[in-house]
């Protein structure tokens, strides 16, 4: 298939890649410009449910990201949008793609991030990204922690509750900060989610389990710098880019020192950009590549495939521990935007273009399509 540069082959990386039938396929904000119900089979979850809170869609991506992965892949390959929705195994279908573009974030239950990939397996239609098993564990971040325990991959200690009355912190040690336990993009991540005693413990479990309404995860507060690691490939030939490091000194003072939904949405705006991250971290040797080796291990360990972002921390003793692990990772085109999976490969010299047709390229090689 890709012998010879013929009308109609481009290169990508050196090796000559004929015009592939690319779906794209995505879940749109609501709030986002041009959205119409029209578009979404959805929208009548949106207007029944008026309670929905701000940030139910935050995963979801805008118009303008979807607009720029179409045309990051269009100069390449043919490109057709299909939405992940309710019609989405009859438009696929119709569609006949050679590989789906797969950046959807799915809106219902543990699962949710699976379901698209999961009626790709059932069609035999190969997609980017990971496989539903490792899109669902990822998604539940404590069964995450449990299997990085396993392998000896450092993490902050931890346990799930439902307990809307929970009195102690069951001998984890002070400050604690309380997480949603399936959520991504800060949801239902905010500055008082840092808990320094018991009752501050109990009002966050609280409101997490009732306003998510799932398990909340606590963890033991990790106090040190925080790093986030984008990778791309597959086996052996998985590349860690350029480490990003988050400057929480860049917030306002007395501003705790969590990548909270107020720092990512509220304070840090396209309108008044913070200088917020530091690509290629200016860290030592040695801390670099053991933050490398810890984002690879992890990687591997939850057979994430194609890409993936990770959060780091450092706790006490300056040892890298894994937050958590996106196998979706957020790809905001607009560089003001502070998107730290497209800073990593902008340092790595890739532009937006580039990065996605890289993702599409490694995905189509492992899927046997070159
Ligand atoms: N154990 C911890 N110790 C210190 N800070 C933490 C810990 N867990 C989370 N944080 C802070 O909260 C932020 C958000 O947490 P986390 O990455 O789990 O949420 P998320 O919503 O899934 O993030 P993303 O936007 O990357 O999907 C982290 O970037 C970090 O600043
Ligand atoms: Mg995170």
């Amino acid at each position: 298939m890709y012998k010879k540069k013929l009308e109609g082959e481009f290169i990508i990386s050196s090796i000559i890649v004929d015009r592939l039938n690319v779906v794209l396929t995505f879940n749109v904000k609501p709030e986002s410009d041009n959205f119409s119900e029209s578009v979404s089979p959805f929208h009548n979850i949106h207007s029944q449910n008026s309670e929905k809170k701000t940030d139910t869609y935050a995963e979801w991506d805008t118009w303008e990201t979807i607009h720029a992965l179409r045309d990051a892949l269009s100069a390449r390959h043919n490109v057709t949008l299909v939405e992940a929705n309710e019609d989405f195994i009859y438009k696929v279908k119709e569609a006949e793609p050679d590989i789906v573009f797969n950046v959807a974030e799915g809106l219902n239950g543990i699962s949710r991030e699976a379901q698209i990939p999961a009626i790709l397996e059932m069609l035999g239609i190969p997609y980017t990204g990971s496989d539903p098993q490792t899109l669902s564990i990822c998604l539940d971040k404590a069964r995450t922690k449990e299997i990085l325990s396993y392998y000896n991959i450092k993490n902050a200690k931890f346990f799930i509750t439902d307990d809307v009355n929970l009195s102690d912190s069951r001998g984890l040690t002070f400050p604690l900060i309380v997480k949603p336990i399936c959520e991504g993009s800060s949801k239902g991540i905010f500055s008082s989610s840092f808990v320094k005693n018991e009752s501050e413990l109990k009002s966050e479990v609280a409101r997490v389990v009732n306003e998510y309404n799932q398990e909340a995860l606590v963890e033991e507060f990790l106090s040190g710098k925080e790093f986030t690691v984008a990778l791309i490939g597959n086996g052996a030939e998985t590349e860690v880019l350029p480490i990003v490091e988050i400057n929480f000194n860049e917030f306002p003072k007395d501003f705790t020192p969590i990548y909270s939904y107020e720092a990512k949405w509220i304070i840090d705006t396209k309108e008044n950009p913070l200088d917020v991250f530091t690509c290629p971290a200016k860290i030592d040797k040695l801390l670099e590549e053991k933050i490398k080796k810890t984002a690879l291990a992890a990687y591997k360990i939850l057979r994430c495939k194609d890409w993936s972002r990770i959060d780091i921390r450092l706790d006490n003793d300056g040892e890298p521990n894994v937050i958590e692990i996106n196998p979706l990772p957020g790809i905001l085109p607009n560089p003001e935007e502070n998107s730290c999976y497209p800073k990593a490969a902008r340092s790595a010299g890739l532009d937006y273009s580039s990065m996605i047709n890289k993702v599409l390229l490694v995905a189509a090689k492992r899927n046997n399509l070159l």
